[in-house]
């Protein structure tokens, strides 16, 4: 396959960032294209766990692929460069495999801030992660944004932060510590902080020819329920969290061979918003301790709940899934008894597949009960995969049981170990 797509099934963290990392020694290039540091996506190499929340999934020690971050991205650059200085000083010469795409924007100390003040001012917080993720996305909406290329040229730089501070001090009026000298000072240190790198500046522009004629893996964010436009609306991200933000990259979804959700073999949710196979008992908080469900990116704790089936129809059908992967099913190991949701009952109606994120609101779940497994190996298991493939009408190609990289089987080869 030349081109595919990797995207969350349910509200992120399913383990896309292992995942990614698994198939990328197939892919030349490796694209990040929305979101910014709210990720957290962990991968393995060898025993050493990296946690990056910007940089696309690939081992330092897969020196055939290249890692890209969009132009659909808002980036923090300290932190971008920080993730880089910690795998550069493992393995010299992985910042020349970075390349950045110079259209997209930056996250400013004032976004971070102003993400605080908000949540703060919310009669229903969001509970974002306070990343400045829903201000540099406003900013950029609203035209006040700063994209990398501006710090090419001092002059428009100070202009646009100036024009930007200008509009802020009316909102905040006082309350933001910084002003526009301040993230000028502060973006300059960043970008000859950069230029002794070898990170690559450059853009879709230059490179989308080659990426036409090469293999291309297209790494998601969050996952479809946290997707701005079609899930749980106010409660999701200010990103696209589906495949089809492969377009800030230039690529039509009609240039991918594939999409792959990854879902966890439950659900997890962090933040607030709508979750309707939530598990508020002793058996949930058994999941999030045996699943280390706390935040890659905050710490903070997840909320854990069942197998959500009308959710991950939803995710198909808005963001053309092709196949599963599935992850963590060996956390259930051991449970007698696993609860499915297979419709919602909303306000009296059953349905298969929500008619939009309302529904989620609103939804009361609809469950069954199956027998729980012993380990991957038992039948139970297998029938749990064949339910999720019947219920959604998509195959499960592979199982991930651990965090490390190689912690992965195709399904096929599953069914000829029983
Ligand atoms: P923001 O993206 O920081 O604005 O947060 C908006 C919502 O998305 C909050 O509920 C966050 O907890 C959630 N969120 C953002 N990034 C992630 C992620 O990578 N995994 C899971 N939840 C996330």
């Amino acid at each position: 396959m030349k081109r595919v797509a990797i995207v969350g099934a349910q509200w992120g963290d399913e383990g896309k960032g292992k995942v990614v990392n698994y198939f990328a020694g197939d892919y030349e290039w490796i694209v990040r294209f929305s979101g910014g540091a709210n990720a957290g996506h962990t991968i393995y190499v060898g025993d050493r766990k990296y946690v990056n929340h910007l940089l696309p999934s690939i081992s330092p020690l897969n020196k055939k692929s290249k890692a890209f971050l969009g132009a659909g991205m808002v980036i923090d650059l300290a932190q971008l460069i920080e993730e880089i200085n910690v795998l550069e000083k493992d393995y010299p010469g992985f910042s020349s495999r970075v390349y950045l795409d110079r259209e997209a924007f930056l996250v400013l100390p004032w976004h971070k801030e102003q993400d605080g003040i908000m949540e703060s001012w919310r009669e229903n917080p969001i509970g974002t992660t306070k990343k400045g993720i829903g201000p540099a996305y406003t900013d950029k909406v609203s035209r006040e944004g700063i994209k990398f290329y501006h710090l090419l040229d001092e002059d428009m730089l100070k202009e646009r932060l100036k024009l930007a501070y200008e509009m802020k001090s009316k909102m905040f009026e006082g309350e933001l510590s910084y002003d526009d000298k301040d993230v000028f000072d502060y973006l300059i240190e960043q970008r000859e902080k950069l230029k002794k790198m070898k990170v690559n500046i450059t853009s879709a522009v230059d490179l989308v020819d080659i990426f036409r004629g090469t293999t291309v893996l297209f790494e998601g964010a969050q996952g479809v329920l946290l997707d701005l436009n079609f899930g749980t609306y106010p409660f999701v991200t200010s990103g696209s969290c589906m495949a089809h933000g492969v377009s800030s990259v230039g690529f039509s979804t009609f240039e991918l061979d594939e999409v792959f959700g990854v879902l966890k073999a439950y659900t997890t949710r962090v933040g607030e918003g709508p979750y309707p196979t939530e598990e508020f008992g002793e058996i949930g908080q058994e999941i999030r301790e045996k699943g280390g469900e706390y935040g890659a990116t905050t710490g903070r704790p997840r909320r854990v709940g069942w197998l959500d089936l009308p959710a991950l129809r939803y995710a198909k059908i808005r963001s053309g899934l092709t196949r599963f992967i599935i992850t963590k099913a060996d956390v259930l190991n051991g449970l007698d008894e696993i609860k499915i949701c297979t419709a919602y009952d909303v306000k009296g109606k059953i349905k298969e597949v929500p008619s939009s994120s309302y529904d989620f609101f609103v939804a009361k779940p609809v469950y069954e009960t199956v027998k729980g497994w012993k380990d991957m190996k038992d039948v139970n298991f297998l029938k749990y995969m064949a339910l999720i493939e019947e219920k959604t009408g998509i195959k499960i190609s592979h199982i991930s049981y651990g965090p490390k990289t190689e912690e992965m089987m195709t399904k096929n080869k599953l069914i000829t170990l029983l």
